[in-house]
């Protein structure tokens, strides 16, 4: 697979990464861990050499321990990235990123994973109980001790970026964008490049609707968490189904899965350095890393534009 530079600290990534939360089984019902281990060989085996953990990927820290006890023996051919700042708490999500909370949970995430350095440790969102100056300040210093390689930061506005950016030297943001979800392409990216960081997304496959299986009259179960979200309701959810339709056109045409081809159309868009590819089974990520070496007709490039067109006309 191609490598794509992360910021200027000479460090190649492939622009298709494994994304580690659904292994961790917080919110994947049934996922084993020999299930979890196989799924990390094989992206390691399709050529994937990114991967995206953190400190909270799991209840107990499941996804550091099964990325370390994977990819340590193959330390050296992969780029791995962590992050701290959130964590759980009897099953309740928290933010706390004050700087003594960091360092605790960089040595813990180091341990996790058995390693002597991360590749990019990210801050996982800014803590709204202090300015975000005092989160960069520690995550500075792991720099200077050789702890990571590099910095990135995620779910940040363009004021917390640029704030964070004073204070310890940023190579990447990670965002959540997708087919549906754009907006960080406004300002926010812009501004990302003008400073030569670059941006890794989550969400690709939009949790599994822009990967085409579910299917238009599907119920969620009473505990799937996506119901909640309005992406997933009435009429945002009939014109999602629509766009996904055209997608599952082209994948009937071209013999490519609607997954392959929606991760593709990711990894081309302006600025993008890497796409979080979640997976929770090894197949899953073999389909996923295919993507990259999959063709299109500019008929089919056109067709899904103007789908995306006309899906987000219902935005505005
Ligand atoms: N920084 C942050 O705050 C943040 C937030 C969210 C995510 N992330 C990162 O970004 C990564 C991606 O996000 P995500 O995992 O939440 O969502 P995602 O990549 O949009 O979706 C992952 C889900 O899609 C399904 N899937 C994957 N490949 C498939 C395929 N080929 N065919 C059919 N279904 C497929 C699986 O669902 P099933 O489980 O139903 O099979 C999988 O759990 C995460 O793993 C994590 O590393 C970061």
């Amino acid at each position: 697979m191609e490598l794509r530079e992360i910021g200027n600290r000479g460090i190649r990534v492939t622009p298709i990464a494994m994304g580690c939360w659904p292994i961790a089984g917080v919110t994947t019902i049934n996922v084993t861990k020999e299930e979890a281990l196989g799924t990390i060989r094989a992206a390691y085996e399709s050529e994937i050499n990114f991967f995206d953990t953190a400190y909270a990927y799991g209840h107990n820290g499941e996804s550091e321990r099964y990325v370390g006890e994977v990819l340590g023996p193959h330390r050296d051919d992969v780029v791995v990235a962590t992050k701290g700042g959130y964590h759980w708490e009897n099953g309740k999500h928290c933010k706390d990123a004050r700087p003594e909370t960091l360092k605790r949970e960089l040595e813990e995430s180091l341990k996790r994973l058995r390693f002597e350095y991360v590749d990019i440790y990210y801050l996982h969102g800014p803590d709204p109980e202090i300015p975000v100056e005092k989160s960069a300040e520690a995550i500075a210093k792991f720099l200077e001790q050789g702890k990571t390689r590099a910095v990135g930061i995620c779910n940040a506005s363009l004021e917390q970026i640029k704030a964070f950016q004073t204070v310890c030297p940023l190579v990447v943001l990670q965002s959540h964008f997708n087919m549906l979800q754009q907006d960080v392409q406004n300002e926010v990216l812009p501004w990302c490049e003008e400073q030569g960081i670059g941006f890794t997304s989550y969400w690709p496959l939009m949790k599994g609707l822009l990967a085409g299986k579910l299917n238009r009259d599907h119920r969620f179960d009473e505990r799937d968490s996506r119901r909640n979200y309005p992406i997933f309701q009435g009429e945002q959810w009939e014109r999602n189904q629509d766009l996904v339709d055209v997608l599952r056109g082209i994948a009937a045409e071209t013999g490519y899965t609607v997954a392959q081809i929606v991760v593709r159309w990711t990894m081309k868009q302006p600025r993008m350095t890497s796409v979080l590819c979640g997976a929770r089974r090894p197949d899953q990520i073999r389909e996923n890393a295919g993507a990259a070496s999959i063709t299109l007709t500019e008929q089919h490039e056109r067709q899904i534009e103007e789908a995306i067109a006309e899906r987000m006309k219902y935005e505005h």
